[in-house]
């Protein structure tokens, strides 16, 4: 039992029963009664501010505000930075909000305009009246021009439907897969009605906003204590080096939305600005490993990461010759590496770090991430460290399977 509540407290599945937190389903998060409570604690101590430089959907702000305590969150995928700006939208009316809806589901309805050519990807994933009736309310969205919190809220209900809708497999925030044919899917014009109406109902709940949202690359040297001021807790889940590519799991929406139109779109319109943990990045940027490992922040962890990363080069010529996970790993720790600098710059002296973090086996070469993530974290300038296991977990590598045993688990560091 006491495992199992563990195990689930790295995870997202327990918000998709909370106020607010289940508008949006995105399995990268982690839990939020867990977040809370952490964050009900502290504050309890005395006066706390919170720092997620990886804030996801915002997760850490949601329970930040329901806890009382002041945060900021910083993420860089512009796409996921407006899923949280939405959740944390504040001073709409309910009733405002369902008439607004309302309103949209009937001028769609009643539009006669000419449907222009959709994307492949989404004239695949939509069934023929679902497809037009989901581009009825994405135009009619688009006609209102409302860029308050109530227009932000109408978005993100639009987008949070379009995978409930397709009748094809898109399994929440994996990668589509328009030749699987799904049992079930649902009608646009009633899912906006229900989930605007879940939105309402959980709007009338929601607690007085203290949280700060910035679209931000957490790396950035500029980040300071001058604009964001000084934090006591840094609460967060940073990327896993696990070749997870969050810029192709928001291909569907921001297809349907026409942010991109093709998957080489994407990297220019988000992977670009996230920390490099996925052989795509590292493929995409050329980047030359003697290079990487050449970088001054890594150098406390310089000689495993070498041995790791060359290891990777070799399996990469003996068995396929495609995936840069050599070039992807040794870009990650450069890339943790500054962040942790930029951390230690931007929290007090006595702060705390808690890092939700897993480590990964490219080609079953084990990568100790809370390890050297910790090392990298002394040589910045943090104090003692120690990792919490939450789960043993088997990351599913596409094209090879491997063996080696992978956790999960918090990684807290002392100021
Ligand atoms: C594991 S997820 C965090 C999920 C979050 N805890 C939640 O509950 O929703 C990591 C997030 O880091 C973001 N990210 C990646 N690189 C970033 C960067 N350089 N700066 C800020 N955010 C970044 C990703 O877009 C992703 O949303």
């Amino acid at each position: 039992m006491v495992a199992a509540k563990r195990a689930r407290e790295g995870s997202f599945v327990d918000n998709m029963s909370l106020p607010m937190h289940r508008w949006f389903r995105y399995s990268a998060g982690f839990s939020a009664s867990w977040a809370e409570a952490l964050l009900r604690e502290r504050a309890g101590r005395g006066p706390v501010r919170v720092l997620d430089p990886f804030v996801g959907s915002g997760t850490t702000l949601l329970a930040a505000d329901a806890a009382g305590v002041e945060s900021v969150g910083l993420e860089a995928h512009p796409f996921v930075h407006r899923v949280a700006a939405a959740k944390l939208a504040r001073g709409v009316d309910p009733d405002a909000l369902r008439e607004t809806a309302e309103a949209l589901i009937d001028r769609a309805r009643r539009s006669r305009a000419r449907a222009d050519e959709p994307p492949a990807l989404i004239a695949k994933c939509f069934a023929p009246p679902t497809l037009a009736a989901l581009e009825r309310l994405r135009r009619a969205y688009l006609a209102a021009r409302d860029d308050g919190p109530e227009g932000a809220l109408i978005w993100l209900a639009i987008t949070s439907i379009l995978r409930p809708c397709a009748n094809v497999g898109t399994a929440q925030w994996q990668y589509v897969l328009p030749n699987r044919a799904k049992a079930r899917a649902l009608e646009p014009y009633d899912a906006l009605r229900d989930r605007v109406a879940m939105f309402a109902d959980d709007l009338g709940a929601a607690p007085p906003r203290r949280s700060r949202l910035e679209l931000a690359d957490a790396r950035e040297p500029g980040l300071h204590a001058g604009s964001l001021g000084r934090f006591d807790l840094v609460l967060t889940s940073p990327p896993y080096p696990n070749n997870y590519d969050y810029a192709d799991a928001t291909r569907l929406e921001m297809t349907f939305w026409r942010e991109v139109e093709r998957w080489a779109d994407l990297h220019g319109a988000v992977r670009r600005h996230l920390i490099r943990s996925c052989s795509q990045h590292s493929a995409a940027d050329k980047l030359g490993l003697e290079e990487l490992l050449d970088a001054a922040p890594i150098a406390p962890i310089r000689d495993e990461l070498a041995r790791v990363t060359r290891e990777l080069e070799a399996l990469r010529v003996e068995r396929d010759g495609r995936k840069t996970y050599h070039t992807m790993v040794a870009a990650y720790f450069v890339d943790l590496a500054r962040v942790l600098a930029t951390l230690r710059a931007l929290t007090r002296e006595d702060a705390e770090l808690c890092l939700v973090i897993g480590d990964s086996a490219p080609y079953g070469v084990h990568v100790p991430v809370e390890a050297w993530l910790a090392r990298l974290a002394t040589s910045v300038g943090f104090g003692a460290h120690r990792f919490e296991k939450l789960r043993d977990r088997n990351t599913r590598w596409k094209n090879r399977k491997h063996r080696v045993p992978l956790h999960e688990g918090r990684l807290w560091i002392a100021g």
